[in-house]
């Protein structure tokens, strides 16, 4: 009878051991989502509340205008309010604004969000990449969920506008998408 206490306390704290670096590496993942999640979703609500605006008060052309002059500027003044090590942007395989060509590391997510999407899986709301010891990147897939993303992004009727994003953006490949599809990704680069 005696053995059995000290058993179970070794028991007890072997696997204390054992769990504590394991709830130290869930602490830090919730961490990275926690910061990935507001980072995003500060950057896509600043741009898709201003969009919104200038869709309204002009139409394509002026939130076209707002999109080419803006979404780059506004991104970059979200990068100096969030904190030291942490970074926004927003990237696509097929890229409108060459700035928002991915990264090797995150042209292999998007293409591996791609394959998931063909095989009709319902992509995860986040994906967190350890890049390194010291680096993470967190993803959130952006899908084509609204009609009015197709009037610059889709088939595009408009030939003003048309004309417009060719000037601006003379090797566009931000067109022919449809409702559903699979745009790009919001990544958040964040370093401990
Ligand atoms: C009024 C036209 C317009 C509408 C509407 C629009 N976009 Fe765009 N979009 C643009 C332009 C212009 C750019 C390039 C911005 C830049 O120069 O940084 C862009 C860039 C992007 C990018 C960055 C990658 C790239 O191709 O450079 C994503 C992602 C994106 N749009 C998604 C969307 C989604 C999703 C919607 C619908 C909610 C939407 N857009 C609606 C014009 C538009």
């Amino acid at each position: 009878m005696n053995i059995v206490k000290p058993l179970v306390l070794i028991a007890l704290s072997s696997s204390l051991l054992l769990a504590a670096p394991q709830a130290k590496k869930n602490a830090e993942l919730q961490n990275i989502k926690k910061i990935g999640k507001s980072s995003s979703m500060l950057l896509l609500k600043t741009l898709g509340s201003k969009m919104k605006k200038n869709m309204k008060a002009g139409g394509p052309m002026q939130a076209l205008d707002f999109c080419s002059q803006e979404a780059y500027v506004l991104t970059e003044d979200v990068n100096k309010k969030l904190p030291n090590g942490i970074r926004v942007k927003r990237i696509s395989s097929k890229y409108r604004n060459p700035a928002n060509k991915p990264e090797a590391d995150e042209q292999a997510i998007l293409n591996a969000l791609q394959e998931l999407k063909n095989s009709n899986v319902i992509l995860p709301k986040q994906i967190v990449e350890k890049v390194n010891a010291t680096t993470y990147k967190y993803y959130k897939p952006l899908i084509i969920n609204k009609a009015v993303c197709l009037k610059c992004h889709g088939n595009i009727t408009n030939t003003d506008l048309k004309r417009a994003i060719s000037k601006r953006y003379p090797i566009d490949k931000a067109m022919h998408y449809k409702m559903g599809d699979l745009r790009g990704a919001v990544v958040v680069t964040i370093k401990k």
